[in-house]
């Protein structure tokens, strides 16, 4: 036995699913009989058939996975902590619903038990939905970002965080000076961007609303000294929001500008929603390459309004997808795809299956700059990957039953699966211990 061998895992399943990029157009790639070859330090050698490959990796010890399917880890590229308890939170549209709902559930992080117990609570849900990737907004208060970051260290998932900022537009406990703030994001930076190669800090200036000039200002500076940092935050959601920021910001001709004048759009930036952006804002984050997450389940619950995938694509911008909870009414990705598809086909455009599990991986990937390492199951890539089950909904067992091809099994499980498919997650070829909690 060779010494490379005894280092390497053989995962046998009855399917491979995952999404490739032909000619930079996204395809969905399916295995038979299949089975992935994956190495110590989690990357993948191998996909093809099982007997093909045991053959090739005699050595390899082999970890059967039955008649399961493996998809690769899915990507939810905005969310928030602290609002867990908010999701379903009827009655109001965006900024009333954050006064009413969002800043007294974030107020409550303030307490170091409750910003710990959310960051342990978010990462056993997100596992047993199946993500492996995820963006996320913590409070206003620093010791809740350094909770997520102990939390998903431990836990081995993948996470892109900050502490959000915020020095206006909102209750005392939930704002905090320019100064305090920047303090605060230096000694995370310092502590955990890049981290493992797996843990990694993004600015996190909430929108254009809760951020003073100084604010901006200071966190443009920040972005300056460390440009390999992430931003995220919120743009053209709703159209009281926009009204609002334009009035705020009259110096500038539109929102994008509010962030783009500070320094805080490009290949690192994450903007969520994007429903009511122009055609110059659409072609300036093309040319600079930010990514737009869209967040389907939080804008119709929210009654945002419809955003337009195909015309943000068109012009050539990256758009991937994301939970948005408390907004958002779930963790599920395939609920969010699902969703996708409706607002999209609600507006004329048909997407197809290849594309919802591409806008929910690898597309999640591109917008982080790590599909080179991330979002499909491709060899040398890292081995996150998903392993589902189906035999618990007969309903749905039956349906892949007499399907035509993988592409009507996988639009199949977008609109009928859940976490219940969810049996075991695994990054970087490590099982993620919550994984475990069902069957
Ligand atoms: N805009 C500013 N903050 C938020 C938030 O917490 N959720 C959503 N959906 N939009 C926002
Ligand atoms: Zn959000």
């Amino acid at each position: 036995m060779s010494g490379l061998e005894s280092r390497t895992t053989i995962h046998r399943a009855g399917d491979i699913w995952t999404v490739v990029k032909v000619d930079g157009r996204a395809v969905l790639k399916s295995y038979k009989s299949a089975a992935m070859v994956v190495n110590d330090d989690g990357t993948i050698l191998s996909i093809g058939n099982f007997d093909d490959l045991s053959q090739k990796h005699p050595s390899a010890s082999l970890i059967d996975h039955g008649s399961s399917t493996l998809v690769p880890g899915f990507v939810d590229a905005h969310l928030h902590c602290p609002q867990l308890d908010v999701i379903g939170s009827g009655g109001y549209h965006l900024l009333d619903w954050l006064e009413q709902y969002v800043f007294p559930a974030e107020g409550k992080f303030a307490a170091l038990d409750v910003a710990v117990r959310g960051a342990k609570r978010l990462s056993r849900e997100l596992v047993r939905h199946g993500v492996t990737t995820a963006a996320v907004f913590s409070s206003v208060h620093a010791h809740a970002a350094e909770a997520l970051f102990q939390n998903f260290e431990r836990t081995g998932l993948r996470l892109v965080t900050g502490k959000t900022s915020m020095d206006i537009g909102a209750p005392k406990n939930v704002t905090e000076s320019v100064e305090a703030d920047i303090e605060a994001q230096e000694k995370l930076i310092a502590t955990w961007h890049g981290r493992h190669d797996r843990l990694f800090y993004a600015i996190t200036p909430r929108f254009a609303l809760s951020c003073s000039r100084p604010m901006m200002k200071a966190l443009q500076e920040l972005k300056e000294r460390h440009p390999t940092c992430y931003v995220q935050t919120h743009i053209s959601e709703n159209v009281h929001e926009v009204k609002d920021v334009l009035a705020e910001w009259k110096e500038f001709d539109d929102y994008l500008s509010v962030y783009e004048e500070h320094g805080l759009i490009g290949n690192k930036t994450l903007l969520a929603h994007g429903i009511y952006l122009t055609d110059s804002e659409l072609a300036r984050l093309s040319r600079s390459k930010t990514s737009i997450v869209h967040c389907p389940t939080s804008n119709t619950f929210l009654g945002s309004g419809l955003f337009n995938m195909e015309r943000s694509t068109a012009m050539g911008v990256n758009v991937c997808l994301a939970s948005d909870i408390g907004a958002g009414t779930g963790l599920s990705p395939w609920q969010t795809m699902l969703e996708c598809y409706k607002v999209q086909a609600l507006q004329g455009h048909l997407v197809t299956a290849d594309e919802l599990l591409y806008r929910g991986t690898l597309a999640g990937a591109e917008a982080l700059g790590l599909d080179n390492r991330l979002g499909s199951l491709e060899v040398g890539k890292q081995a996150d990957f998903v392993v589902l089950h189906t035999e618990h909904n007969e309903l749905l067992s039956e349906r892949l039953r007499v399907a035509k091809d993988p592409a009507e099994r996988l639009f199949a499980c977008v609109t009928m699966g859940d976490d219940r498919m969810v049996h075991a997650v695994y990054v970087a070829g490590r099982q993620i211990s919550q994984g475990q909690h069902r069957h």
